[in-house]
């Protein structure tokens, strides 16, 4: 009752209005793809997914997603199965705590691609960043999120960078062709489900940060002349930037701490980019209005952040050692506290993503025959990997209720390794 109350006074709501919110996703996709902008920038990523993808023919592979930037070699089989090889993984550059110039971000990837670039004439590099692309494929960084630090390359030509610097460094010239990460997602989902006729596909991710892509009728989007009418084209939402969601007071408060405050506010209440962050404003805003024990209260006000691993954890084992709680002293109304607001934050996030992947499968307006489900592969290690509240399962239920209830066919899927896989796939045939 307490934390109910708690809640309520903070304007934050564990339920979410799915109607509203499925109402006003739809009108701001709708005004987003006319070019009138509202807080979805509905961006075209000119792939037309019913091209056939060449087997026997390596690509270069990049993947920019939230720490790391992973760099491979990948082919398909005749079978359509992706070989990877030549991977590896390193730190994503403007993250590791040092602001970087343009020069100096741009070489930092020429180094890393060097020791695969004689591997293949194209690059398929998915860039997991809001990024206006051009109809060749290139991609303007529009604005950087998950606090990467490199601002010289916001409003820059990400391909024209890379290939530039490459050219640079060794002489070897490159194609770079530019995807999201939801629409490479997308396109890993069409490759591994071939064999089941699907009516649409969608690509969503949980991750350091979230979005979702889908497939739309060229008639539909207005903001481009010239499409053929007659077919469609994938479209990246950048739903993470979605203003529908009502902000409680605590989502403010911990909106105001970060580097880019206003900014991807839906992903604000729902990544694990985030969700420690939010779960530290929760338990610093009840210790102030006096919820835990005066030695539990006083320690959480001098923490400076908390992991999403370390929250989500404990919610879902208050006991559990060797993660950040270790340091405070709590009694046993402390932990079930915790517990309640954690379940809170982490209900209200299922719910939310719930509405955000029904959203899109409506628009596409698929899956009405149920020999024609609409396939959704899901990435991201949020969605997988947390444990409270049953989030993978509470999520999927609420699929099941919004999309079932409408008479919707569906399926969700996974596919590993899904943004190289659809960036290679994208290398490929663009
Ligand atoms: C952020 C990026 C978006 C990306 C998503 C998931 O919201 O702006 O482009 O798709 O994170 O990684």
């Amino acid at each position: 009752m307490k934390v109910a109350e708690f809640f309520k006074k903070n304007n934050f709501h564990k339920e979410v209005d799915t109607k509203s919110l499925l109402k006003e996703f739809d009108s701001q996709m709708s005004s987003g793809l006319d070019g009138n902008i509202k807080s979805l920038k509905m961006i075209p990523a000119y792939l037309d997914i019913e091209k056939p993808v060449p087997s026997d023919t390596p690509v270069i592979v990049l993947d920019a997603g939230g720490t790391n930037l992973r760099v491979a070699v990948i082919w398909f089989d005749k079978s359509g199965k992706p070989r990877i090889e030549d991977f590896n993984k390193y730190p994503m550059p403007g993250t590791t705590g040092v602001e970087m110039g343009y020069d100096e971000f741009f070489d930092k990837l020429a180094e890393y691609i060097e020791p695969v670039s004689k591997r293949a004439g194209n690059i398929g590099f998915c860039f997991s960043y809001a990024t206006e692309i051009t109809p060749t494929l290139d991609g303007k960084l529009l604005h950087w999120t998950k606090q990467v630090a490199a601002p010289e390359v916001e409003g820059k030509m990400i391909g024209t960078g890379i290939a530039e610097a490459l050219k640079k460094r060794n002489g070897i010239v490159l194609d770079v062709r530019i995807l999201n990460d939801t629409v490479a997602t997308l396109l890993a989902g069409k490759s591994a489900g071939m064999s089941r006729r699907y009516s649409s596909y969608i690509g969503f991710i949980l991750g350091t940060g979230t979005n979702i892509a889908y497939i739309e009728s060229n008639k539909n989007i207005g903001k481009v002349s010239g499409l053929p009418h007659d077919r469609s084209m994938v479209i990246n939402v950048e739903s993470g930037n979605f203003d529908g969601a009502p902000q409680s007071d605590i989502d403010k408060r911990m909106d105001a701490a970060t580097r880019d405050p206003g900014v991807g506010t839906f992903e604000k209440m729902i990544s694990g980019g985030y969700m420690g962050g939010l779960g530290l404003a929760v338990l610093q805003s009840a210790a102030e209005e006096g919820h835990f024990s005066k030695t539990a209260a006083e320690s959480f006000l001098t923490w400076n952040d908390l992991s999403t691993k370390d929250f989500d954890d404990f919610v879902a084992n208050p006991f559990i050692t060797g993660s950040q709680f270790d340091q405070v002293e709590l009694n046993d109304a402390d932990r079930r506290i915790i517990m309640e607001l954690g379940e809170t934050v982490f209900c209200r996030a299922a719910g939310l993503v719930a509405a955000n992947v029904s959203a899109a499968v409506l628009r596409s307006g698929a899956g009405r025959d149920k020999l024609h489900p609409v396939c959704i592969n899901i990435d991201g290690s949020t969605y997988y990997k947390t444990r409270s509240v049953f989030f993978k399962s509470r999520v999927e239920q609420g699929l099941r209720e919004i999309l079932g209830g409408r008479g919707v066919h569906f399926e969700t899927i996974s596919v590993d390794d899904a943004p190289m896989v659809g960036a290679a796939v994208a290398g490929l045939i663009a």
